[in-house]
């Protein structure tokens, strides 16, 4: 069986160790001849390297591990580059989440003014390492979930139309777990029919591979207690302010009933509850700079200081394994139907051609090919083209260096309710993005 070359973007994100464990934990499926890890941070990839170091030679000596900030020893023989950088990292999450908060308007990591900052800082960081990617191993594929994923992924088509890049998102991933529980099934047992913008989406049918339907009976169980579910089967989001999200699926499903919600949509159909609910002082970025960094880090640093990873400090990411399911589809052509975010060209029948929508897909060698999803109707399309033109005009606001562009990008954005708080909301962003951001005139 042919050994893979992998390579991490990001090596330093809290997501490395449980994606990595998950590597090993899939070597009969998946299986690594070398994994590097690249960050553009040293000193913060370093603590993750060297435990993950001792992990590998405990656990997988035979596969070549090596950490470095350099781009061609990094990129050179690689075969797939798993992408998850957050340019800014915490620090601008936070600034993201805090500066719109100050005027009313929801702070959020990848929506509204939030996600629009954070595409803007993206997009560098991306063409960067796509860059890279293409001197070094022109043959490589990029399994790209770098966020604004919808940004990240219109940049994408726009400044690197040939790039091998694939850009996916984990939240249909977990929200499929939580409704395969719903019904007494394993996401794998399903089938679904979906159609949206990234973080802006809808499932309009769910079946198991016999062909019956469960839209209905998940809907009606969303109409009582959102996505909430007896178990925890969508371990990636978990802590009490996911739950929130998951039971406000239930208000989601009731202006629409028709489709059962992505639960980004909260933040565009109730941003006057999530700003009434947020603490501008304490916000998910401390959350999860409390939470989830310091755990990882904190774990990462007690493996070095024994000098072995026996204490199991690190876990499996299991719900990453998609990744692999896609990498798979790739290397082995296996046809795997995945929701990815590609180039509309009709596979929503009236929505515009070069839209980068999120939509069910057959994975090969070859690429990703969109399933036709048909016509939508009004309601969800009127929805769709504003955010469309939103994330469209943050592109073209980024190539031209057009403040004005950015600012009616703001503007149309549904979570900003004027083009005055889109003026104040923007120009504290550009302070707090400055070096991140290009110049903006
Ligand atoms: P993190 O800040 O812990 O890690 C990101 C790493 O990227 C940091 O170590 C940082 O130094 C590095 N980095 C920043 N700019 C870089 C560049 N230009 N080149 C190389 N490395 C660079 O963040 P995290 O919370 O672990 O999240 C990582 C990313 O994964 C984020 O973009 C997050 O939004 C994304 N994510 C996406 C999904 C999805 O569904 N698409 C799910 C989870 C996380
Ligand atoms: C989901 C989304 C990701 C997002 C993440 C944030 O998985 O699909 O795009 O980055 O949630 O999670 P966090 O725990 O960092 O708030
Ligand atoms: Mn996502």
């Amino acid at each position: 069986m042919k050994k893979f070359s992998v390579v991490i973007a990001g090596g330093g994100s809290t997501f490395t160790p449980g994606i990595v464990m998950m590597l090993l934990d899939n070597q009969d499926r998946f299986p690594l001849r070398k994994l590097k890890l690249y960050d553009n941070d040293e000193e913060r990839q370093r603590i993750l390297g060297e435990a993950l170091a001792i992990l590998l030679k405990e656990n997988a000596p035979d596969i070549e591990f090596s950490f470095t900030t350099d781009p061609e020893e990094a990129f050179t023989d690689t075969d797939f580059c798993m992408a998850h950088i957050r340019v800014g990292k915490y620090a601008m999450r936070e600034q993201d989440e805090k500066i719109p908060l100050k005027y009313g308007v929801v702070g959020q990591e990848t929506c509204g003014p939030g996600g629009i900052a954070y595409g803007l800082r993206s997009i560098t960081g991306m063409m960067e390492i796509i860059d890279h990617m293409e001197k070094y191993s022109p043959q490589c594929w990029m399994l790209n979930y770098s966020n604004p994923a919808s940004i990240v992924a219109e940049a994408c088509r726009v400044m690197r139309p040939k790039a091998k890049v694939l850009n996916i998102c984990d939240m249909p991933v977990g929200t499929l777990r939580r409704m395969s529980q719903i019904i007494g099934k394993t996401p794998k047992d399903l089938e679904v029919r979906y159609f949206g913008l990234n973080h802006f989406g809808w499932w309009t049918s769910v079946k198991d591979k016999e062909g019956k339907e469960y839209l209905e009976d998940i809907k009606a169980y969303v109409a009582e207690h959102g996505y909430l579910t007896q178990i925890e089967v969508d371990t990636q989001h978990t802590d009490p302010s996911w739950q929130d999200t998951h039971r406000k699926a239930k208000d989601l499903l009731a202006v629409n009933p028709r489709y059962l919600p992505n639960t980004y949509l909260k933040y565009y159909l109730y941003p006057d509850d999530v700003v009434a609910h947020a603490n501008a002082a304490y916000t998910r970025a401390n959350e999860v700079m409390d939470g989830r960094e310091k755990t990882v880090f904190d774990a990462a640093k007690a493996i070095v200081a024994q000098g072995t990873a026996k204490g199991g400090e690190f876990h499996i990411d299991a719900h990453a394994s998609f990744i692999v399911d896609l990498a798979r589809a790739i290397a082995y052509n296996t046809h795997e139907r995945m929701l990815m975010i590609v180039e509309n060209q009709g596979a929503i029948a009236n929505f515009p051609d070069d839209a980068m929508v999120e939509v069910p897909c057959i994975v090969g060698s070859h690429g990703v090919e969109p399933l036709a999803q048909g016509k939508i109707p009004v309601f969800e399309q009127t929805l769709m083209y504003q955010q469309l033109m939103v994330e469209k005009m943050v592109v073209e606001a980024y190539q031209e260096g057009s403040y004005q562009k950015l600012w009616q990008a703001l503007t149309l954005s549904r979570t900003i309710p004027s083009a005055k708080v889109a003026k104040a909301i923007l120009d504290d962003l550009i302070e707090a993005n400055r070096g991140y951001w290009p110049e903006l005139t």
